[in-house]
C-alpha cells in the first residue's frame, strides 16, 4: 500500500491509532515478543534526568514510556502529549494515581514554552510525522540547553540474511497480527510501509544535527530492527 499523501497523513495516522487504541498495548507486546518495555526503560535512562527533573513524552500514546519513567524515577515530573485522545484515555486509565497530565497536542506544534523541560523523548512517533526535522526542532525548543532529546523508532536491519527474515516478519506476520487486532483494515499495511520509508540511523542522526541538536549518539537493538537516538539541546 502506498503511504497516504502528506496532507492526509495526520488524519490517517490519528484515525488509525484511534481505531487500535484499545488493543495497542497487547499488539505491542505480541509484535515485539515482549521486548518493548525494556526499550522504553532504555529511553528513560537515555534522558539522563536530574533529580526532580521534568520530562516530556511526545506522542505518549497509552503512556507506556511516561509511566515507566515514573516507575523508574518517582522523583521526576512527567507530561505526556499526543494528538489521539483515544490513545491517551487508555493511558489515563493506567495512571491510577493521576501522577501525570496528558495533553492533546500535535508533535510539530507543542503548546509548551521554550526551555520548559529537562528532556523530551518519543517512542515510535517519527515514522508517523510529515516533517521529522520540524518535530525534532520542537523538542529542541522546549528542552533547556544541555537537556536530552531521545528518540526510539523501528529501523531496517542491514545484514543480508537477517534483512530478508525481517522483511518476511514485517510484511507477512505483522500485517496479519495487526489486521486481527485492528478495526482499521488498512492499518496493517501502513506499519511496514512507513518503516521502509523511514531514514536509516545515520541519516536520522544527521536530521537531528540539522536542527541544532549536538553530541548525537545512537545504538541499534533487537538485531538492528530498533534504533535509539539521543542528542543534547542547545
Ligand atoms: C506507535 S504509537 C507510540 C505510543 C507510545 N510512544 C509508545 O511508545 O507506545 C504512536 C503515537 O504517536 C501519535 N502521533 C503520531 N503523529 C503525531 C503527531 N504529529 N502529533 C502527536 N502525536 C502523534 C499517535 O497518536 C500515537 O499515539
Amino acid at each position: 500500500m502506498p503511504l497516504p499523501p502528506p496532507e492526509e497523513k495526520p488524519r490517517y495516522v490519528r484515525d488509525m491509532f484511534a481505531g487500535t487504541a484499545r488493543r495497542y498495548d497487547l499488539m505491542n507486546r505480541l509484535m515485539t515478543l515482549g521486548q518493548d518495555q525494556r526499550w522504553r526503560r532504555l529511553v528513560v535512562a537515555a534522558c539522563q534526568l536530574p533529580r526532580g527533573g521534568h520530562l516530556l513524552d511526545v506522542a505518549t500514546g497509552t503512556g507506556d514510556i511516561a509511566l515507566e519513567a515514573l516507575r523508574m524515577r518517582p522523583d521526576i515530573h512527567v507530561v505526556g502529549s499526543d494528538f489521539t485522545p483515544e490513545m491517551m484515555r487508555i493511558g489515563q486509565s493506567k495512571d491510577r494515581h493521576q501522577r501525570m497530565p496528558f495533553v492533546e497536542a500535535d508533535a510539530m506544534h507543542l503548546p509548551f514554552p521554550d526551555n520548559s523541560f529537562d528532556a523530551a523523548c518519543s517512542g515510535f512517533l517519527m515514522r508517523n510525522v510529515t516533517d521529522i526535522a520540524a518535530t525534532f526542532a520542537e523538542q529542541r525548543r522546549v528542552v533547556r540547553a544541555g537537556g536530552r532529546v531521545v528518540c526510539l523508532e523501528i529501523t531496517r536491519p542491514t545484514t543480508p540474511l537477517w534483512r530478508d527474515l525481517f522483511h518476511l516478519y514485517f510484511f507477512r506476520f505483522v500485517p496479519r497480527v495487526t489486521a486481527f487486532f485492528s478495526s482499521n483494515k488498512t492499518a496493517y499495511d501502513y506499519l511496514p510501509a512507513s518503516t521502509l520509508a523511514f531514514p536509516r540511523p545515520p541519516a536520522l542522526a544527521d536530521i537531528m544535527r540539522s536542527v541544532g541538536l549536538r553530541n548525537i549518539q545512537y545504538r541499534t537493538l533487537m538485531l538492528g530492527t530498533i534504533a535509539l537516538h539521543g542528542g543534547e539541546s542547545t
